[in-house]
């Protein structure tokens, strides 16, 4: 990161929750928001022991981690609760957590049982986190930024992935209703939308390890000579989070260099 960028802490004081902050693009935000001065980012995520190994590694304290499943309302809301109890209010839920699809699945073959396991996660699962983050921010007259993550699969159909295109869709739906909503309170909602990124998630998916999937999706872009990394979606992250991005709600930010396909 850009030792500017790096030398302004655009979150000092703030209290953040990252929802699948264990792995991947959230970690690497947890890091960067911690970097950047927050008083303390909350890790919720199913994955216990890297989430304590991830909180630990940016300092515990700053960075605390959490067991919920952002399918349950119940742990959810709980989890919220927990961090305004104890950090006294929330200012930044960035709501994260996601899975993928099988990524050979067209509507043909669309396993019904199977899009109901990735909508609880990636649709329920997100829209809980915006209700509970944003009551709490109601409650407490924060004027705070909530941030999920879509994907470049929001605005675009596929050949395949069906579920997961359709779960992405959703969360777009969830963001420009939500920030009409909230507007009033002085709520900012916005949305990340990456290209594919090497994560533990995205190598799985398509069974490749790091370097084989930054040459497969290289040539999506239109720049050139550049890999899409966690961090770029960080910086991005960060920039929907902090008050840099003060008059910006509603609104979807691509992460994908000016995809080609
Ligand atoms: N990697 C990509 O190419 C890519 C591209 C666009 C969007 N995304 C989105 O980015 C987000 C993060 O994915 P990633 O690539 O970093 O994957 P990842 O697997 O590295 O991280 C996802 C995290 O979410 C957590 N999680 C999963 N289910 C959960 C649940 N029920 N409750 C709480 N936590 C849960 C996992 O334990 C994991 O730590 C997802 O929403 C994904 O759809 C990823």
């Amino acid at each position: 990161m850009a030792e500017s960028t790096m030398s302004k802490k655009k979150l000092e004081g703030k209290v953040a929750i990252v929802t699948g902050g264990s792995s991947g693009i959230g970690e690497a935000t947890a890091h960067h928001f911690a970097k950047h001065g927050a008083l303390m980012v909350v890790i919720a995520d199913i994955q216990e022991e890297l989430g304590q190994q991830v909180a630990k590694s940016i300092g515990l304290n700053h960075c605390t981690y959490i067991c919920c499943d952002v399918t349950n309302e119940e742990q959810v809301k709980a989890m919220v609760e927990w961090t305004v109890n104890n950090y006294g209010h929330l200012d930044i839920m960035f709501s994260n957590a996601g899975i993928y699809g099988r990524s050979d699945q067209t509507v043909l073959d669309l396993d019904l049982l199977a899009l109901d396991h990735l909508f609880a996660i990636n649709v329920r699962g997100m829209a809980a986190c915006v209700k509970h983050a944003a009551r709490a921010m109601v409650e407490k007259s924060v004027r705070g930024s909530i941030v999920c993550t879509a994907s470049v699969s929001a605005s675009r159909g596929s050949t395949k992935c069906t579920d997961y295109h359709m779960s992405k869709h959703a969360v777009l739906g969830l963001v420009r209703s939500a920030s009409r909503q909230l507007g009033e309170h002085g709520i900012r909602v916005n949305c990340v939308s990456p290209s594919t990124v090497a994560t533990p998630m995205a190598c799985n998916a398509l069974g490749m390890d790091v370097e084989q999937l930054g040459k497969a999706f290289e040539p999506h872009a239109s720049l050139n000579g550049l890999v899409l990394e966690v961090g770029h979606v960080a910086d991005v992250v960060l920039f929907l989070a902090s008050d840099d991005s003060g008059f910006v709600n509603g609104y979807d930010l691509l992460v994908d260099g000016g995809w080609i396909d």
